[in-house]
């Protein structure tokens, strides 16, 4: 088992064994619903391979990385809610089994325990850690806005775009990153280009989600795809297609994607033909391609050596192939 499998495992028990009270039931049995169907746990096991990179504390690292994690499922509960979003890692979503109530106060607990867990971080540079968070989850809060505002906006730029992924996705990807720098002891300089790595990583991360989102498997990816279609999101392979598209099909596109009713599947199949002319798909894989190069640069430049740097670097690597 490699380090990166091991720390997934004990960030699964980790949070499983945190006990939420018995009642009332539909407040808690949601976020042990939401926690106990899995994900990825990239962002504490990126959290801890950098503290174990720099020689920090595994309880310590593990203690903030519950409370990374115990966050991001806040935001995914929230965020299913706003996406009309039916399906996650393969399960029902939280206000669909339940309903629109339970995910927005379930959600809100979730948010406040996080707090609560990061405050029982062993850390001596707790302060840091805490202020790190914060700034990160309101950032978050700026992006998601920009997310449900450009839905009704057809002409946001890729740079708008970029920013608003950067503050959706990647600023909690730096923040894991660096608050295990943080806890390894890193300075602020060589905590700084760790937080890169992660911003860069979560650009990556987020253009392969929107691709997923079109060309993923169902069944491998946990969601519905097509939903961003549906939701009129300025995903960059939408924007991207706008500006390459011209005559009848960017017309087409425009009136596809500007709100009007119509029936999912065929506006699915539609978009997704578009995108297909356009070679949309291949221009996607591209750009992840440069912000995951980007990421790997930085890397090496840490004050690390290769062989203390390998197993996050492979673990960044992974994550290029991934499915879901
Ligand atoms: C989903 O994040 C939200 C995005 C930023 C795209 P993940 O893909 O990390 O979700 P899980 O936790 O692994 O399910
Ligand atoms: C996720 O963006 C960003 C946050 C949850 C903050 P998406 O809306 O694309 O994420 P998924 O695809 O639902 O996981
Ligand atoms: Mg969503
Ligand atoms: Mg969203
Ligand atoms: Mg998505």
């Amino acid at each position: 088992m490699n380090t990166a499998d091991s720390y997934r495992k004990m960030i699964d028990q980790a949070l499983a064994s945190i006990a939420y009270p018995a009642q009332p039931e539909g407040l808690y049995t949601p976020i042990s619903y939401l926690l106990s169907t899995g994900g990825k746990r990239m962002r504490p096991v990126l959290l801890m391979l950098v503290s174990d990179m720099y020689g920090g504390d595994t309880a310590t690292a593990l203690q903030a990385a519950i409370a990374l994690e115990t966050y991001h499922n806040y935001t995914l509960m929230h965020d299913d809610l706003m996406d009309h979003a039916d399906m996650r890692r393969g399960h029902e979503t939280v206000h669909r089994k339940w309903d629109a109530n339970t995910a927005i106060l379930s959600g809100d607990t979730m948010l406040v325990k996080a707090y609560d867990l990061l405050l029982q971080c062993p850390s001596p540079r707790l302060d840091a850690l805490v202020r790190l968070f914060t700034e990160t989850a309101l950032g978050i809060g700026e992006g998601q806005q920009y997310d449900m505002n450009f839905e009704s906006r057809n002409d946001v730029s890729e740079d708008e775009y970029i920013e608003m992924i950067r503050l959706k996705t990647g600023v909690l990807i730096g923040c894991a990153m660096k608050m295990g720098a943080i806890i390894g002891g890193a300075d602020e300089q060589e905590a700084g280009k760790v937080y890169s790595i992660g911003e860069t990583l979560g650009l990556a991360f987020q253009l392969q989600d929107d691709y997923l989102d079109v060309y993923g498997n169902e069944a491998v990816f946990g969601k519905k795809t097509g939903g961003d279609i549906v939701n009129n999101k300025k995903t960059f392979l939408l924007i991207r297609a706008l500006s390459k598209a011209k005559g009848k099909t960017h017309d087409e596109l425009l009136r596809l994607t500007s709100g009007t009713a119509m029936d999912e599947k065929e506006k699915i199949a539609a978009v997704t033909a578009i995108y297909d002319s356009l070679h949309i798909g291949e221009d996607t894989s591209a750009v992840i391609n440069n912000y995951f190069d980007g990421c790997r640069a930085i890397l090496s430049s840490l004050s690390i050596s290769a062989e203390a740097r390998r197993p996050l670097g492979e673990y960044i690597y992974s994550l290029l192939g991934r499915k879901y």
